[in-house]
């Protein structure tokens, strides 16, 4: 009921009276007023007027049920919002809770992670207030094979949704990053429990660095945050524009997976949004080294196809990269 307050009181700008609140919410005068106060404690600024009813007039920056349920505009993507103070990991308690039934399009948000993963068994460090560590839980029907496809969509969700900020111009590293001027901002983890020839679940987990934290050692070199780059991009803005807060940045990368997502499952592969990653991708006609287990090379990254696959020039042969068997490493920025 907190979210649905919230919602309508952000849907008016003037002040919206008790009754009003009671009959959206069909609760009494009492419940809706109890509500108010828990929000404030939350430290939501609501001004109650006599005679007159609430207004909101600040809000925290926090990733809590109410603030993401009041921010909603997605059909089925956050239709149940589990959040937390802290967990190991947003991709783990997401398996948990999908074990456990949770249902397509819910999405597990966390302030802080203990234990936040990377690829290849890296850490992700993932400390309070400073990102938005987030993951989705999907049931498609799916060919496990399909499945890594959906990070090529979170990163275009990504690249869209932190597009739209003034002064903003992300770039996508194959598979799963998303950087800011040559560096990472933000990391995509898909998993998945499958059986040969069928999709138990899926979940993307999007890591989004927004403030500045203490990196640890190997990552502090390649990484930087969405403040960063915002106030880098100060110059390009008319006024000292505050950067969004986190809810709403998610609340965009919820929007943009939600199209893209419909338009990757309308064919089960990236064809249909491929040009358009073509003008993100950062590997783009770059020199690329793939570090295949069975042995390194070096060649042209010259986009991917339809499968999400890299497409890699090598000595007048084209190569398709499969994002699972390899690691590749730019020759721009970082390497990560
Ligand atoms: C990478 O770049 O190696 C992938 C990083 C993925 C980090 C996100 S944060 C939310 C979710 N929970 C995790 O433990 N990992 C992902």
């Amino acid at each position: 009921m907190k979210g649905q307050i919230l919602k309508v009181l952000r849907q008016q700008n003037g002040s919206v009276s008790g009754q009003e609140l009671c009959q959206c919410m069909g609760v009494s005068r009492t419940a809706v007023w109890k509500a108010i106060r828990q929000l404030q404690e939350a430290g939501y600024e609501i001004e109650a007027v006599q005679n007159k009813g609430y207004r909101l007039l600040a809000a925290p920056d926090v990733l809590t049920e109410p603030e993401l349920v009041s921010r909603r505009r997605t059909e089925w993507l956050g239709t149940k919002f589990y959040c937390y103070d802290e967990v190991d990991s947003t991709n783990t308690q997401a398996k948990r809770l999908a074990e456990e039934g949770a249902g397509h399009g819910s999405v597990v948000v966390a302030e802080v992670q203990n234990a936040g993963r990377g690829r290849r068994g890296h850490q992700w460090s993932s400390q309070g207030g400073t990102g938005i560590w987030f993951s989705f839980i999907l049931k498609p029907e799916l060919m496990p094979a399909q499945a890594p496809m959906l990070t090529l969509v979170a990163a275009m969700a990504v690249v869209k949704a932190l597009g739209r900020l003034p002064g903003i111009e992300p770039l996508i590293k194959w598979p799963n990053d998303v950087i800011l001027n040559g560096r990472k901002v933000c990391g995509i983890l898909t998993e998945m429990s499958a059986q040969v020839d069928y999709v138990n679940y899926i979940v993307t987990g999007i890591g989004i660095n927004v403030k500045s934290q203490a990196f640890p050692k190997e990552v502090a070199l390649v990484a930087t945050t969405l403040e960063t780059a915002w106030s880098n991009g100060n110059q390009k803005r008319e006024d000292e524009e505050p950067l969004p807060v986190r809810s709403l940045l998610l609340e965009t990368v919820l929007e943009e997976f939600e199209r893209y997502y419909e338009l990757y499952m309308q064919t089960k592969d990236v064809t249909l949004f491929l040009d358009e990653y073509h003008k993100y991708l950062a590997n783009k006609d770059k020199q690329v080294k793939v570090l295949d287990p069975d042995g390194a090379y070096e060649g042209i990254a010259r986009g991917i196809n339809g499968n999400g696959e890299l497409l890699v020039e090598r000595e007048h042969t084209m190569v398709s990269v499969n994002s699972g068997e390899v690691s590749v490493r730019g020759i721009y920025g970082y390497a990560p």
